[in-house]
């Protein structure tokens, strides 16, 4: 029935209008600000520049928040409402909004924040992740706005790269496995439900591997290689039915992902079977003539673009520009109009499938739990799960009652830092505005410990002025002094909050003022629990030892203080593990999966080169307060066919005297393969909870996908041999025939 709307609305629209419904502005151009590029006024919309655009160049598609500004509910109603009636034109069609809900509605401090992607996937709770995503959706709907840029589902092993925390880490099933659960909570069974919204695929693909880990710049990636560890998770969201996708900015051997006709339409609609719209990413065919210098002029880079498969451009500013020189293009026939009419096809099927022709936006009535306690509550519960326990020297965790807490650190009273990017703001930096209503690390445990037994000195501090990476010395001296009259230090260190390329990095270490105030106040022998509050692991090793205890926080959102009190305080059983390696070194920045030959000594009498595998935690990593036994590992058969399934079980007992959760990870090793097997591959997850003295028997099943790799001809291959399968510190080896 929509294929057949879609051809009908097509057959009555001009030119003009087919294209304006490939553009996607950002709504500064249409507000009051002194020019479409600094908008100062945030709230009010322009009449004028509101017509120029909707009305004279018929633009489809308006994405962010003016101004990257909060606002109350009520205004941002009036806005879209107002975007709507003077954008549907003479066919009637709904203006398509779309924003970036990547961990909680963005737009209004009374929305529900959930810590970043990168936490979620240390909870390795699949029921969270989708519930946070039902909950962002329901927000994100809530406040008209039907189209969610969100899952990163990027493999992201590169903790150099700036968006890491945006990612589910460095894992192909995690990414899969938890995208599929955010795709879920996003779009439920029908996208036109008035609490789902569209989801958006990023950034396809390929994107977070570049060279330089600098953001934006070249990756060389093998083809049989982005098979085997890029495309599953996509591949498994378009399975799933997801909406659209937002295509990578970067460069892969040579050709940026914007113009690549071989990814676009050969491998993402045509094998892979995407029926979705396909977006660009900001300003991303401007790019391809400014940056990365394969189009002469803009006209040609929309020609590349549009040829390659791209059906919306997120231009953001000079619509004219793309307007003007696609229809020149369709009129020298350099673009097809048949090609025009598919793109356009794929934007107004998601506008009737997102039900925007019947009602573009909801009464905010039917919206009562927005904000709601228990959205609060899966919020911090979703935090509390992922903060990663990574040491606890002599069980100094967890602290006891009248403990007197020296608190210090840049992360230690910062809303801003608990959160990352895309939090009320692109770069986070309006976080500290909307602050008042949650708890820092600092204001958190003084509730929960008592005023009389915390002390502050922050130490260093961040320059709070948008970059992310300026700090200054704010009393390391006076942090000693009042390490004295403490039992133990609360030390939370980290980054400030950034996103795309602000957080790129020439060194990966923590900052030298954190760490010499790391250093010093390790000097003081006082027991010291390091909180990490970062978007990627910045390397601690040269302070690490002096640490008693270490908990990674990632970016947890606005419960995160709350539930690292809790913590801290065991009124909660820690539960995450690590969705990357934790490196040690700079020049050891390796994958849990790396191959056999990163990982060797040199041995007596043999000619061999040393290299070193040694992170300072590894890929599911994470500490509990209680102890854990598995036995029993059982497989149902020692030989199997390519084409049969094995079954492995295994007994999971709680040996300690708390109730805790756990994560059963299953890794399968390859051992011997024609292309050098990986050392293992995490296969299966499962998270369960147990009381004192309770067991559990876990089973998965393996099957052919789990023994295939991708050969240099792409096909997916088994070849027979002799595997191991791994779970916690047990294995078991059988062969596939
Ligand atoms: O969705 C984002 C993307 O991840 C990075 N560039 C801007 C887009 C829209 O805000």
């Amino acid at each position: 029935v929509i294929d057949q709307k879609v051809k009908s609305l097509l057959s009555k629209m001009t030119l003009e209008e087919k294209v304006g419904q490939m553009a996607q502005i950002t709504m500064d151009v249409i507000t009051n600000g002194k020019d479409r590029y600094s908008s100062d006024e945030p709230v009010a919309l322009n009449q004028q520049r509101l017509e120029h655009a909707l009305v004279k160049y018929k633009v489809g598609s308006v994405l962010n928040t003016a101004n990257n500004r909060a606002r109350t509910r009520e205004v941002w109603h009036q806005i879209i409402n107002k975007i709507q009636e003077t954008g549907k034109g003479r066919l009637n069609i709904p203006v398509l909004y779309g924003i970036d809900a990547v961990h909680g509605t963005t737009y209004t401090a009374d929305a529900t924040m959930f810590p970043q992607q990168i936490g979620q996937a240390a909870t390795r709770n699949r029921s969270l992740v989708y519930k946070g995503a039902e909950i962002t959706a329901y927000e994100t709907r809530a406040s008209a706005i039907p189209w969610n840029f969100s899952p990163v589902l990027d493999l992201a092993p590169d903790p150099r790269f700036p968006r890491q925390w945006e990612t589910f880490g460095e894992d192909p099933y995690l990414i899969t496995e938890l995208g599929l659960q955010m795709i879920k909570g996003f779009e439920g069974n029908n996208v036109a439900d008035p609490y789902r919204v569209a989801s958006c695929l990023k950034h396809f693909v390929g994107y977070q591997v570049s060279v330089s880990g600098k953001d934006r710049t070249p990756a060389y990636i093998p083809d049989h290689v982005l098979r085997d560890y890029h495309l599953p998770p996509f591949k498994a969201a378009i399975e799933a039915g997801a909406h659209s996708i937002m295509i990578n900015s970067g460069i892969i051997n040579g050709v940026p992902v914007h113009a690549n006709y071989q990814l676009l339409t050969k491998l993402l609609r045509e094998e892979l079977g995407f029926k979705g719209l396909i977006v660009t990413d900001w300003g991303d065919i401007e790019n391809l003539h400014t940056r990365d210098r394969v189009a002469k002029d803009h006209k040609e880079a929309i020609m590349l673009a549009i040829n390659a498969g791209i059906d919306m451009s997120m231009i953001a500013y000079d619509y004219e520009r793309f307007c003007d020189n696609l229809i020149a293009l369709v009129k020298e026939g350099k673009v097809k109009e048949t090609r025009i009419n598919d793109a356009v096809g794929h934007i107004l099927t998601l506008k009737y499938k997102l039900g925007l022709f019947e009602k573009a936006v909801y009464d905010l009535k039917q919206y009562p739990k927005f904000g709601s306690k228990e959205f609060e509550q899966a919020a911090y519960q979703t935090a509390a799960e992922s903060i990663t326990l990574l040491k606890n020297t002599n069980n100094l965790l967890p602290l006891k009652k009248g403990t007197k807490l020296l608190v210090t650190g840049p992360n230690a009273n910062s809303m801003r830092t608990l959160n990352g990017g895309w939090t009320y703001s692109w770069q986070g930096e309006k976080v500290e505005e909307f602050a008042g209503k949650y708890n820092t690390i600092l204001e958190a445990l003084t509730q929960k410990a008592g005023k009389e037994n915390v002390a502050f000195v922050e130490g260093v501090s961040y320059k709070m002025d948008g970059k992310y990476y300026e700090e200054f010395e704010n009393g390391i001296e006076k942090a000693v002094k009042a390490a004295q009259d403490a039992d133990a230090i609360v030390l939370c260190l980290g980054e400030n909050s950034y996103t795309e390329s602000p957080g790129n990095l020439s060194d990966l270490y923590m900052s030298d003022l954190q760490t010499e105030l790391a250093l010093k106040l390790g000097a003081t022998g006082k027991p010291i629990i390091l909180v990490l509050n970062e978007g990627r692991p910045r390397l601690i090793s040269k302070f690490e030892p002096k640490m008693a205890g270490i908990l990674q926080a990632y970016l947890p959102g606005n419960f995160g203080g709350d539930a690292l009190a809790d913590i801290l305080f065991g009124e909660v059983n820690p539960s995450g593990k690590l969705p990357y390696n934790y490196p040690r070194y700079p020049n050891s920045l390796l994958g849990y999966n790396h191959k056999p030959s990163e990982n060797r000594t040199v041995m007596e009498g043999v000619y061999n080169y040393a290299a070193e595998y040694n992170p300072q935690y590894e890929f599911g990593y994470g500490l509990s307060y209680t102890t854990f036994k598995f036995e029993n590992l059982k497989l149902s058969a020692e030989k199997i066919k390519a084409n049969q399934e094995l079954t492995v079980s295994v007994e999971v007992s709680n040996t300690g005297s708390r109730e805790g959760k756990e994560v059963v990870e299953l890794y399968l090793s390859d051992l011997y393969a024609t292309l050098t097997p990986d050392s293992r591959r995490l296969r299966g997850f499962e998270k369960i909870n147990l009381k004192p003295g309770e067991k559990q028997t876990i089973t998965f099943k393996l099957n052919q996908k789990d023994f295939s790799f991708t050969h240099l001809d792409n096909r997916s291959v088994v070849e027979p041999g002799e595997f191991k399968v791994k779970i916690g510190l047990l294995s078991k080896n059988f062969f596939v025939e």
